[in-house]
């Protein structure tokens, strides 16, 4: 099946399906599938079923955004992205910013090299400061700065390097939007409805808002995971995310 990159798909919500094992994710997957613009294949998933994941979940006819978040010399991530755009259905794949303009670069050669001709290219995504770290969580690394700074600068970076778009939280999205220009992907994680379904003490996202900030603050794509994985009714909460941002838009 070939999929076209639609940067204003029918829905611009990405559900995560952080899930152990294939056969539960596509039995959720299953419920929502006409609701979301893309699943969003992470790591949890990704090693416990491989490409089969991929496969299984594209066929449900909404395309894949492969979270595998590469970070490692030029050459490996080059090759891990290669494999990741010839996936059939892989729409978005993400690498790391912070592993530098050389790995960015050849991370966007291989976007491209991957693809069967005639098809359309996955876009390649960067992740700027996962939106789990605050500036303390910064510094215990080494990183010095603002969020907002270090995420601003990885952006412009990235751009630089022609990637498509990043990975960031709400409260950089306008920011990363007014320095990268329209045409720049934003996909923001960390959205939290106000009747948020994350229990407190499970809680790992520093930096969070609602879907109506998220659309307000320029993001294209939302990426959501426990406040509809872990909802009583998933459905129904995926629909309440993607009415607000129907009506933020
Ligand atoms: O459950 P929750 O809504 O917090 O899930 C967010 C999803 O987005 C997770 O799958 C997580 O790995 C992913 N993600 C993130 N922050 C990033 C990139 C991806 O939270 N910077």
């Amino acid at each position: 099946m070939t999929l076209t990159f639609d940067a204003h798909p029918r829905s611009s919500l990405i559900v995560a399906l952080d899930f152990d094992s294939l056969t539960s994710a596509v039995k959720f997957a299953k419920q929502v599938a006409d609701l979301v613009g893309m699943f969003k294949i992470g790591n949890q998933l990704f090693t416990a079923a491989g490409p089969a994941a991929v496969k299984e979940v594209a066929a449900l006819g909404t395309g894949i955004f492969l979270d595998l978040k590469f970070h490692d010399i030029p050459n490996t991530v080059a090759g891990a992205v290669l494999s990741s755009a010839a996936m059939s259905g892989v729409q978005l794949v993400n690498v790391h910013a912070l592993g530098g303009h050389a790995m960015l670069e050849a991370a966007v050669q291989a976007i491209s090299a991957g693809v069967p001709m005639g098809a359309d290219r996955p876009r390649l995504l960067a992740v700027t400061i996962l939106t789990s770290m605050d500036q303390k969580t910064m510094k215990e690394v080494g990183i010095g700065g603002t969020p907002k700074l270090r995420v601003v600068k990885l952006a412009e970076l990235a751009k630089k390097a022609g990637v498509d778009g990043v990975v960031a939280s709400v409260e950089e999205a306008k920011a990363i939007r007014k320095v990268c220009g329209r045409d720049f992907l934003i996909v923001t994680p960390g959205v939290r409805s106000k009747s948020s379904a994350v229990e407190p003490q499970s809680e790992d996202q520093a930096r969070k808002a609602t879907p109506t900030e998220a659309i307000r603050a320029g993001a294209d794509f939302l990426v959501v995971g426990r406040p509809i994985l872990a909802a009583s009714d998933p459905r129904a909460a995926a629909q309440a995310i993607v009415d607000e941002i129907a009506a933020a838009k």
